[in-house]
């Protein structure tokens, strides 16, 4: 059950970001509570990724905060204190992204364990026990021995949640990881995050599948132009959006 007076997991606070004159993110304010299916949605370019994308420092902040669990994740730390910072971060944010980046010459099975030994989280014995119970949560039981180039797009991008789970991170950050997939294959993906979503994982999932966001997510965050326009249950900003621009975002959407 979410409790409304524990802090939120992710709390943003006036955040921009600009690649040199090009300001991308105008003053983002949100959060993501525990337990939450967050659907970021918004027209190309509107700053969905970066948005992601600072959220676990792939990419630094102009200005405003970031904060996970009750850290600031953008502090301004000397060199050492901050590697450590982000490796601590990292191993608590999961994140998948459209285009697979399974190591090719690691078997499934071994791209799942790899992390989780690598940083002792976990003994070989474990990684592999832990590995197998997420490759057959993803449906991949009997894959867990083949490479990445004998495996389909929709099979590699459930490997990657596997991979991205067995550091059991608090939270799962998705960015379009459907939008590359053949039609047919990206419902099992899907139900992929379906599934975690019915599981209580906290989740920020971009998407441009309206319907999957309609069914999935306990909250629509509707973004155009490197600011956030509307956000509210699915139901509110899906079927009956109070701004003109969500109005038009969603007819042209629905006209495709
Ligand atoms: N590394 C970068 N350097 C310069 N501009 C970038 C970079 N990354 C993204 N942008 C620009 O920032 C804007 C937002 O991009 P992005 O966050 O990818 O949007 P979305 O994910 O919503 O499509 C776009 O205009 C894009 O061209
Ligand atoms: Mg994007």
């Amino acid at each position: 059950m979410q409790d409304t007076k524990r802090e939120p997991l992710i709390r943003i606070r006036n955040l921009r970001k600009s690649f040199g004159p090009l300001e991308v993110l105008k003053g983002i304010d949100m959060e993501v509570r525990e337990g939450q299916i967050l659907a970021l949605i918004g027209p190309s370019g509107s700053g969905k990724s970066t948005l992601l994308r600072t959220i676990n420092q792939l990419e630094d902040v102009t200005s405003g905060e970031i904060w996970f669990d009750g850290t600031l994740v953008n502090a301004d730390l000397p060199h050492r204190a901050r590697e450590k910072h982000l490796n601590a971060l990292r191993r608590n944010i999961g994140m998948v992204f459209q285009h697979f980046n399974l190591f090719p010459h690691m078997t499934a099975l071994e791209n799942v364990t790899m992390a989780p030994v690598l940083l002792g989280l976990h003994t070989k014995a474990q990684a592999r026990e832990n590995a197998l119970r997420l490759l057959a949560k993803v449906g991949l039981s009997d894959r867990a021995d083949y490479y990445p180039s004998r495996l389909s797009g929709g099979q590699k991008q459930r490997v990657a949640i596997a991979r991205a789970l067995a550091m059991e991170p608090k939270v799962m950050l998705f960015d379009e990881v459907t939008s590359a997939l053949d039609p047919e294959l990206v419902g099992e993906v899907n139900r992929t995050m379906k599934q975690l979503a019915e599981e209580n994982m906290t989740m920020v999932i971009v998407t441009h599948e309206l319907k999957f966001a309609a069914d999935t997510a306990s909250h629509i965050v509707f973004m155009a132009d490197g600011r956030i326009v509307e956000e509210g249950p699915p139901d509110q900003v899906l079927r009956n959006p109070l701004q003109a621009r969500t109005r038009a975002f969603l007819q042209q959407d629905f006209a495709e």
